[in-house]
């Protein structure tokens, strides 16, 4: 990349964190926190040298934030033209390996691939617009089920997953998700300890 279009670009993202942050005072610090946020939670969070899952590419915009600080980063979008946005994105990225489908129909082949240091970001659910929605508007307990089947395979595991405000179906909008305790119980039987940062679930196992 050329330095002037470094400089443009870092300017972009200058310009649109402080929006962001200014958005976030005004709205009293409430979830969701700014993406810099999120992100400050997955950096401090991941495994050196880890191989990251990311579920719902969207815009790319962590996957490009993870792939600075990873191995490796699969990305799974079934949303067509993001996908194919996507594949443009990071034609020349190496380390970033994007995966056309749903996080349901990709995950039992891409799981049994892996092994050792693995990273989840379980972000891939239906957010209005360009973005996909299946059966149901979040995959997650499918996601957590592939996960737990493939746990002998990995040396040390973080899974944060997005949104946490929204698992409550007692919420008429939120009807698919799962309650919180499904999730903690998850964590639970598989000996992760877990806690909750910024509207993200972290749980880990080393
Ligand atoms: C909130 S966005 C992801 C944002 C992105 N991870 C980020 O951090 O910038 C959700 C994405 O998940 C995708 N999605 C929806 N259903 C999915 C599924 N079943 N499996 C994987 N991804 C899914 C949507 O198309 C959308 O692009």
């Amino acid at each position: 990349m050329h330095l002037l279009d470094k400089l443009s670009r870092n300017l972009k993202w200058w310009i649109r964190h402080k929006i962001e942050a200014r958005v976030w005072r005004k709205r009293l610090f409430d979830v969701p926190a700014p993406q810099k946020v999120k992100w400050a939670v997955l950096d401090r969070h991941k495994i050196p040298g880890a191989t990251w899952v990311e579920t719902g590419t969207y815009l790319g915009d962590t996957t490009e934030f993870l792939a600075a600080r990873a191995a490796m980063v699969c990305s799974i979008e079934p949303a067509d033209a993001l996908y194919q946005a996507g594949s443009r994105r990071f034609r020349n990225q190496a380390n970033v390996r994007l995966l056309h489908g749903t996080s349901e129909t990709i995950f039992p082949d891409l799981l049994k691939e892996l092994r050792g240091k693995v990273c989840f970001w379980l972000d891939g659910h239906a957010s209005g617009g360009v973005t996909f929605r299946g059966v149901l508007s979040t995959p997650i307990m499918n996601e957590l089920q592939d996960i737990e089947a493939s746990l002998p395979n990995f040396s040390s595991i973080v899974v944060l997953i997005d949104d946490m405000r929204c698992f409550d179906p007692s919420i008429p909008m939120y009807a698919d998700y799962p309650p919180r305790a499904k999730v903690v119980d998850w964590a639970e039987r598989n000996q992760m300890t877990w806690h909750i940062e910024h509207d993200i679930f972290v749980a880990k196992r080393d």
